[in-house]
């Protein structure tokens, strides 16, 4: 059966406007919840093909969403790199600090890992149990964005590996590197897994101003891009440089991707004129508008879809989902943008 989501990211006309959001599984279903005790912490969760496959799967059994996204973690890259990390309660993730170039040497390669093992045998159960006209989604972090929880150990203002990044030391240059290196493995095993797409997300992308962000963010991109194309010609790539505002033009020429994500501050009407038409746009409904009554977030959600044809569109976010957010949200806004279509 044709899946819209991969439709759109080759370039065909799809039966209808894939949707899916980013964060789908998570903390504001309740079902999620559930399994998230019985696995006991968040990383035992991610490293559970069973229970991790049971909640990737948990978001599409509510909703009509086109695709499914691997339930793991951006920070399990460091962690099978042999690093320490952990989630607390409420403060979020804890890294171990790489801060010089001896540390950066220490760093395994994760082939032949056990993290890595865990996270492909997720994505092959997911994959034996999708439903035939939805896609699936392999992602990893984007170098810079990784490496700003490597460099921070944890989350914070990042100011340490902006530091690191203007100053362009070389064991910076040299870590970037090598999360290049384990990105594209990584993500090739998830493809060789069973994934159909995969998604690099960048999150912290706009914290790196012109020059730097043209150094640690594009040129990366494009390498595990390119990377990932001789390995796996043909596997269609998502690139979300978060909040790079106008520079998602420079994104879109130079990174190779099949699809650009946006971030909810960029009008959907500049990305749709400024961005080359080889490209197809993810996003960008602002996830704060699902905390908003039914008709404000509906109303955002028609000026997206009327700014962009389906043929090049996947309704998505600019952002993950909200803790807190209500499930019933979610539901009204598939019905919105479907609505929109049928009008
Ligand atoms: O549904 C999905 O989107 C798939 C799974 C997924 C998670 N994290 C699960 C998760 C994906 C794609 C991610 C990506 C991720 N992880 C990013 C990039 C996207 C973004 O949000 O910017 C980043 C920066 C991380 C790092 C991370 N993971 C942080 C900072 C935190 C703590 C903050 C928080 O939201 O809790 C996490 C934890 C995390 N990752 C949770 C989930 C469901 C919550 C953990 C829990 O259940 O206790």
């Amino acid at each position: 059966m044709a899946k819209a989501l991969l439709d759109v990211l080759e370039g065909r006309k799809p039966m209808r406007r894939p949707i899916w959001f980013m964060r789908q599984a998570g903390r504001y279903l309740p079902e999620y919840r559930a399994v998230r005790e019985r696995a006991g912490s968040f990383l035992d969760l991610c490293y559970n093909p069973d229970l991790a496959a049971e909640v990737t799967l948990q978001p599409l059994r509510r909703f009509d969403l086109d695709a499914a996204i691997l339930f793991a973690d951006i920070l399990v890259v460091p962690h099978a790199m042999g690093l320490e990390v952990r989630f607390e309660e409420g403060e979020g993730p804890v890294v171990q600090k790489v801060l010089d170039l001896a540390a950066v040497e220490r760093l395994k390669e994760i082939a032949g890992g056990e993290q890595v093992k865990r996270v492909c045998e997720t994505v092959a159960s997911v994959k034996s149990q999708l439903p035939s006209d939805v896609g699936l989604i392999g992602f990893c972090g984007g170098p810079w964005t990784v490496a700003s929880y490597m460099i921070e150990g944890g989350s914070s203002d990042r100011s340490a590996a902006k530091v690191a990044a203007f100053s362009g030391e070389a064991w910076f240059g040299r870590l970037i590197d090598r999360l290049v290196e384990e990105s594209i493995e990584y993500l090739s095993l998830q493809i060789e897994a069973g994934a159909e797409a995969v998604q690099i997300f960048d999150s912290w992308a706009g914290e790196l101003p012109g020059g730097v962000g043209e150094k640690f963010v594009v040129k990366p991109l494009a390498e595990i891009v390119k990377g990932l194309r001789s390995r796996l010609p043909g596997v269609p790539v998502i690139v979300f440089a978060r909040g790079f505002g106008v520079r998602q033009k420079v994104v879109a020429d130079e990174v190779g991707a099949a699809c650009l994500g946006i971030e909810s501050e960029l009008p959907m009407e500049w990305a749709t004129t400024q961005l080359s038409d080889s490209v197809a746009i993810q996003g960008n409904l602002d996830p704060v508008a699902l905390l908003a009554p039914d008709e404000v977030v509906e109303e955002q959600v028609r000026r997206i879809c009327g700014a962009i044809s389906r043929h090049r569109h996947i309704f998505n976010l600019g952002h993950g989902i909200r803790v807190g957010t209500d499930p019933a949200k979610i539901e009204r806004v598939i019905r919105a943008v479907r609505d929109f279509d049928d009008r």
